[in-house]
């Protein structure tokens, strides 16, 4: 991870935000590279979803009516356990802390709580179970923590406040005065400016069920810790679409919108076995079935994507709670009723992440290390890199007309410095998939180089057909 942080920065993929000032912490700046990437990416997930007949889009504001969150479940049930140490004021989420300790130590915390239970021989299995189901309340975990864990920071034990419910979403104030008839929040998901919205795209797009609304854009959420680069931060963008289908028909949808997403993330250049489905045992307050779809990134499997089964828990509750019918006409039946929905809700930043560490790659080349980021043509930030040989003879110029001829096509980079091994090498570091050299053979036969990154080899092709050769590969 530390290389991979240590080229996004450098190369300008991603900045901690806020950098002059310390930074701001779960919050980071896309540079020049990193903006195409994610643009790219989204890009790719935004022709998937809409370029076909069934899915419509939508761009929803971000601040939304608060009601909105009442009704979602998010004001009462979007939120993580969590204790403070007295000593050095240091806040936990009860979840990790708990997760941190050994399974001996969870087999004495189960035999201290629930005296003469599990005393004998246990399966690690049965006490992993117990441990998760037992310590579910706020009382139980309070006295587990007090009696078994020291605190990371300051090492005292005994020393946790008792455990509280803390709401992850961002509370602020709509007009002048901070009061609570004035409190709004920023929005956790974007998924709820999907369905308050069902009926409007319905009717606008006389879409018939199954269909699905798409959307991409910013969700906020006050995560107590965030880690891992990109992994959990505090804001990030969503790539989420809501699939409405006939109640019955949930599962046959889920199943094709699991092998959807799947397949979007090898098509892309994911390998199999660097993707694993998870099935989540604990559901979320809004759903029948989930499953994740993880990456195995250097510190572990995480998730990247989930695909949701949530009934008609989001429109029915929209409707009791705003007083308005979201209800579907089938013409065919007569029938009224609230569809069901299937979710797929990507992370964008998080996918992000997951393509440069997939790309990411270090290799030696005659005697020497090559850094190379093997993305995808269609996510490269830049699609080529446009190179004269020398800056001379001419070739500087023909090699500016044609950079400036594929940039009317193409993002791509003209560089002129440095031995030409070097500036190669510059390109693979980002990714840049083709490099047209300009050199002395192209002032007799108008041919360049092209040079492909990841297997090295060059051959000569017409200038003339540079962007159709690059408009084939992208
Ligand atoms: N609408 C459902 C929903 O939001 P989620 O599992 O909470 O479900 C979906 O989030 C995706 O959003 C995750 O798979 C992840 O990629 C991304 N995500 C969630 N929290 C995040 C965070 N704090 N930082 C970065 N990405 C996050």
């Amino acid at each position: 991870m530390e290389k991979i942080v240590s080229l996004a920065k450098r190369r300008g993929f991603v900045f901690q935000s806020s950098e002059i000032y310390g930074g701001l912490n779960g919050c980071w700046d896309y540079g020049p590279l990193g903006v195409e990437l994610l643009n790219n990416l989204k890009q790719s997930w935004w022709r998937s979803m809409t370029f076909r007949d069934d899915i419509e889009g939508v761009d929803a504001a971000i601040l939304m009516h608060p009601r909105v969150w009442e009704a979602s479940g998010h004001v009462a049930n979007f939120t993580d356990p969590m204790v403070d140490c007295k000593q050095c004021k240091a806040r936990y989420r009860v979840d990790v802390l708990l997760e941190e300790l050994s399974l001996k130590k969870k087999k004495d915390v189960l035999r201290d709580l629930f005296p003469g239970e599990f005393e004998g021989q246990q399966s690690d299995e049965k006490i992993q179970n117990e441990f998760a189901t037992r310590l579910s309340n706020d009382e139980t975990v309070t006295k587990a923590i007090r009696q078994s864990v020291s605190c990371p920071t300051c090492g005292n034990k005994g020393t946790f406040t008792e455990a509280r419910q803390f709401n992850l979403m961002f509370k602020t104030y709509v007009g002048p005065v901070e009061d609570t008839g004035a409190v709004v929040y920023l929005r956790p998901e974007t998924a709820q400016g999907i369905f308050v919205n069902f009926l409007n795209v319905q009717s606008a797009s006389r879409q018939k069920l199954p269909f699905g609304i798409a959307q991409i854009g910013k969700a906020f959420r006050n995560e107590i810790n965030t880690k891992n680069f990109l992994f959990r931060t505090r804001e990030f963008e969503q790539m989420e679409m809501q699939y409405f289908v006939k109640p019955g028909e949930e599962d046959k949808w889920f199943e094709y919108w699991r092998e959807e997403r799947m397949k979007w993330f090898l098509e892309l250049g994911m390998k199999q076995e660097n993707l694993q489905w998870h099935k989540h045992e604990k559901l979320a307050h809004y759903a029948k079935t989930a499953f994740d779809i993880e990456f195995k990134f250097p510190f572990g499997w995480g998730e990247i994507e989930g695909i949701h089964s949530r009934t008609d828990f989001d429109l029915g509750n929209h409707e009791k709670y705003s007083g308005k019918a979201l209800k579907y006409y089938d013409e065919q039946t007569k029938e009224k009723f609230v569809p069901y929905v299937i979710e797929t809700s990507a992370g964008a930043s998080r996918s992000f992440m997951a393509f440069l560490c997939a790309a990411y790659d270090e290799e030696m080349v005659e005697d020497e290390m090559r850094t190379v980021l093997h993305l995808h043509p269609k996510l490269a930030p830049m699609k080529a890199a446009v190179l004269p040989l020398v800056n001379r003879d001419g070739m500087d110029d023909i090699a500016r007309t044609m950079a400036k001829d594929l940039q009317k096509y193409f993002r791509l980079f003209y560089d002129d410095s440095g031995a030409i091994g070097r500036r190669y090498r510059r390109q693979d570091e980002i990714g840049t998939p083709y490099c047209f050299t300009v050199d002395s053979q192209t002032l007799q036969d108008r041919t360049v180089t092209v040079r492909e990154r990841d297997s090295m080899k060059q051959e000569r092709i017409a200038m003339d057909r540079v962007r159709d050769y690059l408009l084939d590969k992208i």
